[in-house]
């Protein structure tokens, strides 16, 4: 039985893993350590914590004494670091906060595990480590920076990160293999590119859109909305970080993604078509739009729901142009792919936030409110 603590766990991605490696695997414990900041919601877990297979634990990555008594009460072989502040526009208003998570909370994390984890000394005075342990850093492509029209990342290309955000996480990445390095200590590291399913943050370009359709409200689509990301299905990437954590080699880097690659504006359209889509094959949801005037069947008026919502606004400071990710190593040796296409994954990703709106509720409070009307006023 293996024992794994999972860090922002009440978050998007790494709630998603959750439930995925509950389902995945009988014979696994799951701690989740989260802070439960604005990002993070215990609700998206509270149904999978049982107290014997999956435990919550309220508390801060950096926070040394906890971090020790968590792996002296639990015994972890295997620790998957989600937590961080991971929206890019936050990180230009507050850069200190990103730093201090993303890169001195993994810190904290990894020494917390070589304390834990080493057993002795090799011949040269390197630690020796417990069999089986393994510290895995969820990264994110944004650590190789922007490409231009063509070519793709791949592992080996040079990290220029823009963003406070990305800056942050390259540095983390840089961290932890100076662990490996100096340490020999047992790391693996995912770069994925962007994920987007249930339980996504509203903040983030898809949730935003589909909620602000429902809302009524403009979509705001940032400079010319011909910015490119590659679009990852969070069920996928959840897939690929439990098999580089069980089956990839100490010291691996793997991306994560490949062959989704959108252009902003082109992902705000097909958003607006499948929604008005499943509201002309599904009336029901009609009732979930706070525009509730009538057309002359006397039904709830949806032809208001077409392109002349969307709006481009200011651009984002320092906006990165394109990434892709070339993901030929981890298909290699892994035999990982994408496999849920855009199509199938943005319409199950937009039928859940009809379905669930008392989640996106939840998670959008007064906070979120004065956070969207601070970034967007003016824009
Ligand atoms: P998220 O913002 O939805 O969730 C982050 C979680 O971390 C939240 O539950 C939050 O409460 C928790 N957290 C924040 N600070 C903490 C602290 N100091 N101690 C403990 N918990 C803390 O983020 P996400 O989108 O799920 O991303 C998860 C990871 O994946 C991040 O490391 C992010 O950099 C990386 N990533 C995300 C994407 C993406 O598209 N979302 C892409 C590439 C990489
Ligand atoms: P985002 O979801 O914030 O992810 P990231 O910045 O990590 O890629 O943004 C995805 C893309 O969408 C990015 O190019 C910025 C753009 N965007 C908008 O055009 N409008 C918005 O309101 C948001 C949140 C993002």
């Amino acid at each position: 039985m293996k024992t794994y603590l999972v860090t922002g766990g009440a978050g998007f991605i790494g709630s998603n893993f959750v439930k995925y490696m509950l389902r995945q695997h009988e014979n696994i414990r799951i701690v989740v350590l989260d802070a439960l900041t604005y990002a993070g919601y215990l609700g998206t877990i509270d149904a999978d914590i049982d107290n014997d297979r999956c435990t919550f634990v309220r508390g801060d990555i950096c926070d040394r004494e906890l971090v020790d008594s968590l792996f002296a009460q639990y015994r972890f072989d295997v620790v998957v670091n989600f937590a961080a502040e991971s929206h890019v526009d936050r990180s230009i208003e507050n850069p200190q906060l990103f730093l201090q998570t993303n890169i001195l909370g993994t810190q904290n994390l990894l020494d917390c595990a070589r304390r834990a984890w080493v057993n002795g000394k090799d011949a040269q005075g390197y630690p020796t480590w417990q069999d089986g342990v393994r510290y895995h850093q969820v990264s994110t492509d944004e650590v190789y920076g922007s490409l231009g029209p063509t070519g793709f990342f791949t592992e080996d290309t040079p990290l220029q990160p823009h963003s406070p955000y990305s800056a942050s996480k390259t540095s983390a990445d840089l961290v932890v293999m100076a662990y490996r390095d100096t340490y020999h200590m047992p790391v693996s590291i995912t770069r994925c590119s962007n994920n987007y399913g249930p339980y996504h943050f509203p903040e983030k370009l898809i949730p935003l859109m589909i909620n602000n359709v429902l809302e009524g409200k403009k979509l705001p689509v940032y400079g010319q909305g011909t910015n490119v990301r590659d679009w990852l299905y969070v069920e996928d990437h959840c897939k690929a970080i439990d098999l580089v954590v069980n089956e990839a080699a100490d010291g691996s880097i793997y991306n994560v993604g490949g062959h989704n690659e959108r252009q902003n504006i082109e992902i705000v359209r097909i958003i607006i078509r499948t929604i008005r889509r499943l509201m002309e094959e599904r009336p029901e949801f009609r009732a979930l739009l706070k525009r509730q005037d009538k057309d002359a069947d006397g039904q709830i008026d949806i032809s208001w729901i077409n392109d002349d919502l969307i709006t481009y606004v200011k651009d984002r400071l320092g906006h990165d142009q394109r990434y892709g990710i070339d993901p030929s190593r981890i298909k290699a040796d892994l035999g990982w792919y994408p496999e849920t296409t855009f199509e199938v994954g943005i319409e199950k990703t937009i039928l859940w936030n009809l379905e669930h709106r008392d989640w996106v509720q939840a998670v959008s409070g007064s906070d979120y409110q004065t956070y969207y009307e601070r970034m967007y006023a003016g824009r």
